[in-house]
Formats: C-alpha cells, sequence, structure tokens
C-alpha cells in the first residue's frame, strides 16, 4: 500500500470512528469498494472471499446480472406505492410464494426479517386472542419489539421491560449437551413441562428456526420440529417458523422445514427471499387469514408489499428454480463440508463441523492452553488478512461457531480457496507443535 492509500486509509476510519454510532461491536477493518459473484474488493483491489453472503443474504453472490438489471428496471417504472395499492409484481410473487408452499397461500411482503415476525407473532396473537410467545434461548429473531422479546441468544439488557407473556426453551445442542445422556425428546417434552407451570394459560406461539444460525448454527434433529409441532397442537399455539437464513434453497431444499414434513402455521422469509436487498415475506394459511381479517389485523407499514422489492423477490425465486440452487446447495455443501471435515482432522482446534446444504458451522474448542474464543477471533482475524471473510457467533458455553454459508452460486474452485484460506488460517493461529 501506498502512503497515499495509507493517509485515505486512516482518513477514512477517522471519518467512521466521528460519524457512525456503533451498533454490535467493532467494524470489520476491511472497507469494500465493490463487489461481484462470491468476492468482495476494496479501493486498492485486494479481493476478499465473502463466506457469509454479506449478512447471511447474498444467496446468488453480489451484483448479480439480473437482479441489477430487474432494480434498475424496478426504480425507473415502478418503485413505491400508497401501501393500500397493490401491484403485479406483489401479486406474482405472492402467487410464486403460495406455489412453492400451497398450505400456507397468503403472503404480506414487508422489508426485515424482524419485521415479518413482528407481523407474525401480532398475527399469532391476534386470532389465538392469547399474548404468550415462546421461543429457543439461543434465538435471533430481530430487533424490533415483539421479534426482540422473543429472541434470546443477545439483546435482552439495558432497554427495560420486553413483552410480557415471553418465554425461552433450550434448543437441543449435540455437540455440548446440557445434560449427558438426555434425549432431545427428553430435554422438550421436560421444556414444555416448566412452560406449562409458567403460563398463564395464554399460549399463542412458538417461533423457531429450524436451523439456530446465530445460536452457533444448531441443527434441530430430524424429529424435533414434528415434536414440537405435536406441543403447540395440544395447547392450541400456532407454530411459526422463521426461515430468514435456512428458506430459499440454503440448506438444499427450497425451506428446512421440507426434510421434517412438519408445515408451521405461519411461515416468515427474510434475508435470503432478496437476497441481499431488503425484502420479507409473511405466509399463512387461509384459515388464519379469514380469522385475522375478522379480527380487523393491521400491520400498516410505509413498505409493505411495494413493487420494487417484490420484483427483485421474483427474480430470485426464478433464478434460484431456474439454476437448481437448492440442489447445487446440497452438493457443493458436501464439497465443502468435506474440506472443514480435513480441517478437523488436521487441527485439534476444530472441535465440531455441523449444518446442512451451504449453512455450516465449524466450531473452535480450547486447545494447547488457549481458549476457543481466543482461537476463533484470532482465526477469524488471519482469515480476513488472508483473504476470506467468514463470522464467528458465540452462544453460552460454546467459545465461537464460525459460520460459513457463501453464495448458492459459489464455484468449487471458491469452495477449495475457502478452506484453503481457513486452513492457512488456523496454522497461523494454532501452528503445528
Ligand atoms: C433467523 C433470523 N430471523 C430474523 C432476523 C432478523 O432479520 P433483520 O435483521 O432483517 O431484521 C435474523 C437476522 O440475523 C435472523 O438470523
Amino acid at each position: 500500500m501506498n502512503d497515499l492509500a495509507t493517509d485515505t486509509d486512516h482518513m477514512f476510519w477517522t471519518r467512521a470512528r466521528r460519524h457512525l454510532l456503533r451498533y454490535g461491536g467493532d467494524f470489520v477493518p476491511f472497507v469494500p469498494a465493490r463487489a461481484e459473484g462470491s468476492f468482495l474488493y476494496d479501493a486498492s483491489g485486494r479481493r476478499v472471499l465473502d463466506f457469509t453472503s454479506g449478512q447471511m443474504s447474498a444467496i446468488l453472490g453480489h451484483c448479480h446480472p439480473e437482479i441489477v438489471a430487474t432494480v434498475r428496471d424496478a426504480v425507473g417504472r415502478l418503485d413505491h406505492l400508497f401501501s393500500s395499492m397493490v401491484s403485479a409484481p406483489v401479486v406474482d410473487l405472492a402467487e410464486a410464494l403460495a406455489g412453492l408452499v400451497p398450505d400456507l397461500p397468503r403472503v404480506m411482503l414487508l422489508s426485515t426479517g424482524g419485521e415479518a415476525n413482528e407481523a407474525a407473532i401480532r398475527l399469532a396473537k391476534l386470532v389465538t386472542g392469547k399474548w404468550e410467545i415462546v421461543g429457543f434461548t439461543q434465538s435471533w429473531h430481530g430487533m424490533t419489539g415483539g421479534a426482540a422479546s422473543a429472541t434470546y441468544k443477545a439483546g435482552r439488557r439495558g432497554i427495560g421491560p420486553l413483552a410480557a407473556g415471553s418465554f425461552g426453551i433450550p434448543a437441543p445442542n449435540a455437540y455440548r449437551p446440557r445434560f449427558a445422556g438426555v434425549s432431545w425428546r427428553q430435554e422438550l417434552d421436560d421444556s414444555f413441562d416448566l412452560l406449562d407451570r409458567q403460563s398463564t394459560g395464554n399460549l399463542a406461539a412458538f417461533i423457531a428456526e429450524p436451523i439456530l444460525s446465530s445460536g452457533g448454527v444448531l441443527v434441530l434433529p430430524p424429529g424435533y420440529l414434528a415434536a414440537l409441532h405435536a406441543h403447540c397442537r395440544a395447547r392450541g399455539m400456532l407454530l411459526i417458523f422463521d426461515e430468514a437464513q435456512t428458506g430459499v434453497g440454503r440448506t438444499g431444499l427450497m425451506f428446512a422445514f421440507e426434510r421434517d414434513g412438519v408445515v408451521p402455521d405461519i411461515l416468515t422469509l427474510s434475508k435470503t427471499l432478496g437476497a441481499g436487498l431488503p425484502l420479507s415475506a409473511v405466509m399463512t394459511s387461509d384459515a388464519i387469514a379469514a380469522e385475522a381479517e375478522a379480527r380487523d389485523f393491521l400491520f400498516y407499514t410505509t413498505h409493505v408489499n411495494d413493487p420494487l422489492p417484490a420484483a427483485v423477490g421474483l427474480k430470485v425465486l426464478e433464478i434460484v428454480i431456474r439454476d437448481g440452487l437448492a440442489a447445487k446447495a446440497q452438493v457443493s455443501g458436501a464439497r465443502l463440508a468435506a474440506g472443514l471435515r480435513g480441517l478437523q482432522q488436521r487441527h485439534a482446534c476444530v472441535g465440531d463441523v455441523r449444518g446442512r446444504g451451504l449453512l455450516l458451522g465449524l466450531e473452535f474448542t480450547a486447545t494447547a492452553g488457549k481458549d476457543a474464543a481466543f482461537i476463533s477471533d484470532a482465526v477469524t482475524d488471519a482469515a480476513l488478512e488472508l483473504g476470506l471473510s467468514a463470522n464467528i457467533v458465540r452462544a453460552g458455553a460454546s467459545g465461537g461457531t464460525m459460520r460459513i454459508a457463501p453464495p448458492l452460486t459459489v464455484s468449487d474452485a471458491e469452495i477449495d480457496l475457502g478452506v484453503e484460506l481457513l486452513d492457512a488460517a488456523i496454522s497461523r493461529v494454532m501452528p503445528a507443535a
């Protein structure tokens, strides 16, 4: 880097520190100026492989030419409307989504994941006439009131009361079980027993991510969602699945819940539906929609059913289906998982590799006198220096799980490069004894 670049860099960070409110720890010390496919580039042309698909969203890679063309066309033709007006892209996308989940043919389009979960929770309270909401204690559903009240992974302190009637139960963690020798079914049954003792008889809904991503890429075991569904049914609770990260092909199926054959009462989609642009959806059944309408359901926002993001969502679905990206996520995910398991064999600090499709987690474990939090942070920093962006999530006792979720369009060569860079980063932090 020449002096001019260093000065420019210094000025950039001085201005950033002066004017940006920090909302979640430190900023990453890499400043992208452009992005294309699986790579980010800074102003000097240095490239970084993006193994988090932006914020776990850009399933088509960055600046996909067809998405660029769709945005250009939509913004020049039909951008934003009065919230009670509907337009062709909105009805087309709702119909396309309903085609994918025929049991949930009624759709509302919003902007963010938190907003979609907010609407889902409000819908569940209204139609059940109850108000207790249950989530997993490792969950992340968003930053707005109702979604934040159901989020237990982080953010519960310092903001006064969250919604009354918020309950959490632990999601099973096969790598670090809470109690040795206790099956997930026993843990689930016991959790509902505790819940029944605490509930005032107003259980409205359970909200669940099929894979708890921010919670450490915890994959719910086969049979779990069916058992959860049965517990909800027995109490008259609705079941909400939040497929912000797992939806639209990421896990190797169009939706993660398809593996379990359990259809929720309400499904929320966000991040991957807009492939990086702000679009979310709430989907529900005809019966719930009818009940909600009879009870004057209100969720009136500025950007509800806006045509521009709807046009993007429609194009995303078209590309994912046309290019077989869900099936590709299975094949690419298997290649990536094999590479990560190779790292697990070579490096004692890699404790576990888990996930489905192209949503994978690599959990570090304390090794050679270094704790897992130190190792995971140092490996992330080293990886970025070497040209790979991935991020660490921590949950409870877990020292750090690296989330690895490249775009579904990732090539074999990019997968191999990512594994190679991660190998080098781990070797740099934990040289072989
Ligand atoms: C599973 C899940 N749901 C909801 C959200 C919130 O989405 P947003 O940040 O778009 O509000 C997130 C964000 O990370 C998430 O991972």
